[in-house]
């Protein structure tokens, strides 16, 4: 009896005792197993329970962003006339500003191509939208921070144009080209935020609107420099660049197309930058009588 008193009792403890190691094993103390424990979950339910979450990462579909739109030209190209007195009137030839000046036909592809190099555009003598060169030829030395659609001109002006600059660059002169050929939409954004900007009447006297810049011609080219941060100024003109430009730019064919003192005639303030190719022989007998472009093709008519 006494045997088996001892005997329950050590069974008892036993159980006691194998009890104990088993809630020690499954983490009892574990506030974790203890939700799952209150819940009256499984260890492996417990156990997925705490797994770590996904890792973030890729998105199931790869991203594709799609294409971007690349405006023709950006919006803040800029030419940044500086504001200067209206000129005093001289005999006028043309009359560009003049609102009773009839504008003349518009110029046909057909008509604009048989005026060869020598082609007027202006407030007077628009060309149609369409009109393109069909010889644009990439120019070589360019500011980086301007639309690269604009880096062409016409095959002749753009290797006069580079020799002008290699010229330049052997007297040490650095030399590069803004913009060059615009096709009439670069033209009209251009236009639109120089008016939004400073009204149409203001923008009228630096900037053409489209159909009337000889940009679109491929046979104008706007010039700066590292002297002036690569902007268009009015004192690039004073600039020992812009000084070796105007000097040089007719043995070259070009001629500084906005001469100060003619708003009166060509329609626009003074632009040192903005060279036009007409070929050699024009380009000296422009500029040594001092004309401009209306002036010399009026005398020649
Ligand atoms: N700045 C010249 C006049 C043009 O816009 O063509
Ligand atoms: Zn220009």
């Amino acid at each position: 009896m006494r045997i088996l008193k001892w005997t329950t009792i050590g069974t008892v403890a036993l159980l006691i005792l194998l009890e104990a190691i088993l809630f020690s094993r499954a983490g009892f103390f574990d506030p974790g197993f203890t939700q799952g424990f209150d819940q009256g979950k499984t260890d492996w339910v417990y156990a997925s329970a705490i797994e770590e979450p996904a890792a973030p990462g890729e998105p199931e579909q790869p991203f594709e962003p799609e294409e971007p739109v690349i405006p023709e030209a950006e919006p803040t190209d800029p030419e940044e006339p500086e504001a200067e007195p209206p000129q005093s009137p001289e005999t006028p030839t043309v009359t560009p500003n003049d609102p009773t000046t009839p504008v003349r036909k518009v110029l046909s592809v057909e008509e604009a191509t048989a005026q060869g190099i020598l082609l007027l555009v202006n407030k007077q003598n628009p060309i149609v939208p369409d009109y393109k060169p069909d010889d644009l030829s990439p120019v070589k030395y360019y500011a980086e921070n301007r639309t690269a659609a604009s880096r062409y001109l016409r095959s002749e002006a753009a290797d006069q144009f580079h020799r002008i600059v290699e010229a330049a660059r052997d007297e040490g002169y650095t030399l590069v080209m803004t913009t060059a050929y615009r096709s009439y939409g670069f033209q009209q954004i251009l236009w639109n935020n120089y008016v939004a900007a400073e009204g149409a009447e203001a923008a009228a006297r630096y900037s053409a609107k489209p159909g009337e810049s000889e940009h679109q011609t491929g046979l104008a080219v706007d010039v700066t420099s590292p002297t002036v941060e690569y902007q268009l100024t009015s004192s690039f003109g004073e600039t020992p660049e812009g000084i070796w430009l105007a000097e040089n730019a007719p043995r070259f064919g070009f001629i500084i197309r906005y001469p100060q003192g003619k708003e009166h005639i060509t329609g626009y303030l003074y632009e040192p930058w903005h060279l036009r190719y007409v070929g050699e022989a024009v380009a000296t007998e422009i500029s040594s009588n001092g004309l401009t472009l209306e002036e010399y093709l009026e005398r020649k008519q």
